[in-house]
Parts: C-alpha cells; sequence; structure tokens
C-alpha cells in the first residue's frame, strides 16, 4: 500500500516534470525572482542585481554559469518588453519562438557599460601601456522623489565608437633610442618615432541606450561607472562613463542621512487644543499626525521608519522629524476678547528673566 502510494506520486512528479519541460519552456518570472504582476521597475531592478551575481567572469567554477546568465539575459528581454511578455503570459517561451534573440551582451551593456564587468580588480590597469580614452562623468540629477521609491532613468548616449575602415594607418608610436658607431669609440645617438601598421579605424556614432539605476536611499555624489562608454581610444581601450548622483532640493522635505525633516506650522488654537492631519509623503502615502496635547512652537515630532531607506538595506528607514512653529492670530484682540483669553487659560503672569545662550 506503502510502495503503491509512493510510486504513484513519484509518477506524478515525473509527469509535470516532464510537462514542464515540453510545454512550458524555461519559466522567466522564476528566473528573475519576481511575481507575475512585477511592475517594469521591478524587473529590471531584479535583472541588475542578478546579473552581477550570475555574470560568468564571477562564476568561474560553475560549469552551468554561462547557462544561467543567458536564462537571465532571455528572462529579462521578454519580461521588459510589453508585447513579448503579453505574448509570453499567454503561450509560454513557445509562443515567442521569433523575435528574441539579441545577445545577452548587448542587455548587459546597457546596464553596466561595453566592457563587461571586471570582477575583484580591474584587469585593464595590469596593462598600463594600453592607452585609454578619457572618463567622462556626468551629473545626474535625481528627486527626493527617486531615492525614496528608486527609479531607472534611460539615458540615450550618441558615442563615437571606433569601426574598420580600408588602409592602414600608423600606431602605437613610440619613442626609441637608437645607436649608430661613428668609428672606433664614436657613437651617435638619435631618437626617432618608431610605429606599427594598425588596420584602419575610423569613429562613428552610434546611439545606444544606457539605463542608470537611482537605488533606493542613494547618497548624493555616489557614482555609477558605466565601463567603456567614456572618450574612445583610437589606439586603445575607451574610458568610462560615470552618472554622479546630484540629489536636488525638495521644497517639503530636506534630507540628513537617512533622516528627512520637514516643518508645519499650526494655528495657536490647534497648538492649544490639538489637532489631527495628514502629511503626503514621497511616495504619496499619508503620514498621519495626532496631537490632542499642547504644541509649543519648535516641538519636534519623530516618525520612526518613515524617512529614506538606508542605501545598503533598504528594510531599514530613517525617521520623519516634523518640527512645529505656531502661527499666531494677525488681528490684535479687543479688550472684550483678551479678557475672554483670560478667563479661559488662567494661565497668570510668568515674566522671568534668564541667560538663554546659556540654557539656565
Ligand atoms: C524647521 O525645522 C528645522 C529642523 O527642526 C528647524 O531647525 C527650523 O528652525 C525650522 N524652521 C522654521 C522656520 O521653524
Amino acid at each position: 500500500m506503502r510502495i503503491g502510494t509512493l510510486s504513484l506520486s513519484s509518477l506524478c512528479l515525473l509527469a509535470v516534470y516532464v510537462l514542464d519541460v515540453v510545454c512550458a519552456g524555461r519559466d522567466f518570472y522564476k528566473i528573475l525572482g519576481v511575481s507575475r504582476s512585477a511592475s517594469v521597475k521591478e524587473i529590471k531592478k531584479a535583472y541588475r542585481k542578478l546579473a552581477l551575481q550570475l555574470h560568468p567572469d564571477r562564476n568561474p567554477d560553475d560549469p552551468q554559469a554561462q547557462e544561467k546568465f543567458q536564462d537571465l539575459g532571455a528572462a529579462y528581454e521578454v519580461l521588459s518588453d510589453e508585447e513579448k511578455r503579453k505574448q509570453y503570459d499567454a503561450y509560454g517561451e513557445e509562443g515567442l519562438k521569433d523575435g528574441h534573440q539579441s545577445s545577452h551582451g548587448d542587455i548587459f551593456s546597457h546596464f553596466f557599460g561595453d566592457f563587461g564587468f571586471m570582477f575583484g580588480g580591474n584587469p585593464r590597469q595590469q596593462d598600463r601601456n594600453i592607452p585609454r580614452g578619457s572618463d567622462i562623468i556626468i551629473d545626474l540629477e535625481v528627486t527626493l522623489e527617486e531615492v525614496y521609491s528608486g527609479n531607472f532613468v534611460e539615458v540615450v548616449r550618441n558615442k563615437p565608437v571606433a569601426r574598420q575602415a580600408p588602409g592602414k594607418r600608423k600606431c602605437n608610436c613610440r619613442q626609441e633610442m637608437r645607436t649608430t658607431q661613428l668609428g672606433p669609440g664614436r657613437f651617435q645617438m638619435t631618437q626617432e618615432v618608431v610605429c606599427d601598421e594598425c588596420p584602419n579605424v575610423k569613429l562613428v556614432n552610434e546611439e545606444r541606450t544606457l539605463e542608470v539605476e537611482i537605488e533606493p536611499g542613494v547618497r548624493d555624489g555616489m557614482e555609477y561607472p558605466f565601463i567603456g562608454e567614456g572618450e574612445p581610444h583610437i589606439d586603445g581601450e575607451p574610458g568610462d562613463l560615470r552618472f554622479r548622483i546630484k540629489v536636488l532640493k525638495h521644497p517639503l522635505f530636506e534630507r540628513r542621512g537617512d533622516d528627512l525633516y520637514t516643518n508645519v506650522t499650526i494655528s495657536l488654537v490647534e497648538a492649544l487644543v490639538g489637532f489631527e492631519m495628514d502629511i503626503t509623503h514621497l511616495d504619496g502615502h499619508k503620514v498621519h499626525v495626532m496631537r490632542d496635547k499642547i504644541t509649543k512652537p519648535g516641538a519636534k515630532l519623530w516618525k520612526k521608519g518613515e524617512g529614506l531607506p538606508n542605501f545598503d538595506n533598504n528594510n531599514i528607514k530613517g525617521s520623519l522629524i516634523i518640527t512645529f512653529d505656531v502661527d499666531f492670530p494677525k488681528e490684535q484682540l479687543t479688550e472684550e476678547q483678551k479678557n475672554g483669553v483670560k478667563q479661559l487659560l488662567k494661565h497668570g503672569s510668568v515674566q522671568k528673566v534668564y541667560n538663554g545662550l546659556q540654557g539656565y
């Protein structure tokens, strides 16, 4: 009886497995580790993260590294394209047979630049003799909303790339010393320029789209490098392109580390009797504020977890610190109102003189 159940269930498992392979093709959602309802932003984020982890250069000991990396590229290519994703959702991978063949290297370079990835030190720096084009640093202005929620920014770059051209050209030119013997004990040393012959190249402008991730909690001045996307060098390698994050000022919130500061003006009456309000946060969610006690001018309210996500661990969030100031009535009070207030508050004269700068 027991054996019967066992073999039946393993048979089922086998059937499910075979069906999976034959009918469904690869599960792109699973490969990217996202839900079927994931947004394009989530898909880009998952791709960018996994591409770093799964890049074959980083996994030299894994014989399946190449395959995993290709699967990831295919998954991204399909799910990041609205049309292909629809087809895939309806018919699986079979439904896409044609039109998803762009190379994974292409996709990868949109996120990281041309020269693939250089793990553990930069191998390009080992050979100091190879000339290099200059690096380009571009300020990328981001809003505080983007720092809060994260975003992907597409940057179209017109980049001059070297393409083969007919003919030869002189290259790798260098200065060499040449010694000629003029007679016994007499030498002449001359310096001359020696060059190699290389295939000719010309620079052609190529347009390409780069995907810059603005990671949640990114700090001002952080740089996102795109390897090999900088200035080209006709005899060597191109430099890098680096996007430097520049966080724009925000009219409502000020950033200090992971904390956000904001100020709220309330009326004198609200300061005395309490109030309730909502502050609209950077992603549109409401932060509820309620006071039933007296709120003094300059009072601060801390909302834990309502600050910015920490860059290194997005699950940790800073605080939102709300500082209140009190708007006093602009109209002068009549004698009658003055008496009314006195009656109401029963707060006699205080009139204490003290050195406030020293905090007495
Ligand atoms: C706004 O809040 C900050 C931070 O608590 C405080 O230093 C500043 O004085 C406040 N500004 C006004 C106008 O009250």
